[in-house]
């Protein structure tokens, strides 16, 4: 059994750091250097965020090979963690100059090359996980499950799931699959709730999955915002930041995320170690359901009915 720093996606699936860091956001301020990467991991990987997020498509299809860089240079151990990566959106862009639009693709083509480019930009001979990033509305449940399966029959990737789905768009998948979908990557946050109440997350319960959870602090918006919702929500996140001694506002709309049964997994975007380190902490707060709901009124705007 997975200890609280770490969980398992399914029962028997792959086990992941309890907090991910997501690559989104790697390339953001600039191109950091190799060596700059390669500390970004470690100081991840020594907080206990073991797991790596990405897509093919972070970083205008950048993001990926500028890991792989800094993890060649990284020293530790590749089985030590654990690297997702997505597939199924294709960009309009200087480096995918076939693309006219933004559109979707999960046709096995596509899944297959794009496997094959992520494993080479990472420097690496598996993925611990690969999602198909969005619901493709041209999706044959079908063909995308077998093309899914054999990536994982070929040792190319050690599990699969999706993101964005809805409950439905997952059942169709899972319903053509041999192996298990082991995770649903969503937006959930104290900004962004609405899969507490649209069934996504009781999917989740329901099947015994922990959902992966993007911008978990909206984006940074939680800090940024200048509207009376994130007024709100500073005020009461910092009123149950000094009764739990969390004393961060980020750490507690974390621990906000950790206290819903689902056991949700969040995927932190920050880029700044020290950030990341106040962030661990909410590992260590556990809120009552007074604090839980106190938050969730300041989101909403009023109390529950
Ligand atoms: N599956 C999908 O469709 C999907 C979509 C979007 C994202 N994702 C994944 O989810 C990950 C996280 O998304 P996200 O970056 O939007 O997450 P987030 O953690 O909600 O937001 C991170 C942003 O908040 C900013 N921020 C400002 N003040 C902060 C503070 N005190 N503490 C922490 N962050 C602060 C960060 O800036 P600094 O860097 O300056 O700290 C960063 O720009 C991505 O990296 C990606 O892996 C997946």
């Amino acid at each position: 059994m997975a200890g609280a720093r770490q969980i398992e996606l399914v029962n028997g699936g792959p086990v992941l750091s309890r907090l991910v860091f997501g690559a989104w956001r790697l390339l953001d301020d600039g191109r950091p250097s190799p060596e700059d990467v390669a500390r970004l991991i470690g100081t991840a990987a020594d907080l206990g965020l073991t797991s790596f997020d990405h897509a093919d498509i972070y970083g205008n299809y950048e993001v990926e090979a500028a890991f792989g860089a800094g993890l060649a240079r990284w020293g530790g151990r590749r089985e030590d963690i654990q690297i997702i990566s997505k597939c199924g959106i294709m960009l309009k862009s200087a480096n995918r100059p076939g693309n006219r639009l933004k559109f979707y693709d999960t046709g096995a083509a596509h899944i297959a090359a794009s496997a094959e480019r992520s494993l080479k930009n990472l420097g690496t001979d598996y993925l611990d996980l690969l999602l198909i990033h969005r619901p493709d509305p041209l999706m044959d449940a079908d063909e995308t499950a077998a093309a899914l399966e054999k990536l994982v029959s070929a040792g190319k990737v050690r599990a699969v799931g999706v993101s964005n789905f809805t409950p439905a768009q997952y059942d169709l998948l899972a319903s053509r699959l041999a192996i298990p979908l082991v995770t649903n990557q969503i937006e959930h946050s104290v900004m962004e709730t609405s899969a507490l109440i649209d069934g996504r997350l009781d999917h989740a319960q329901r099947l015994g999955y922990a959902p992966m959870i993007w911008s978990p602090l909206g984006g940074g918006s939680l800090f940024a915002g200048d509207g009376a919702r994130e007024h709100r929500l500073r005020a009461a996140l910092t009123a149950v930041a000094g009764e739990t001694g969390a004393n961060d506002i980020g750490a507690v709309a974390i621990a906000w995320l950790l206290r819903h049964p689902a056991r949700l997994v969040p995927v932190l975007g920050t880029m700044k170690p020290a950030r990341l380190a106040t962030l661990a902490r909410a590992l260590d707060v556990t809120l009552d359901r007074q604090q839980w709901f106190s938050i969730l009124e300041a989101s909403e705007g009023h109390a529950v009915s």
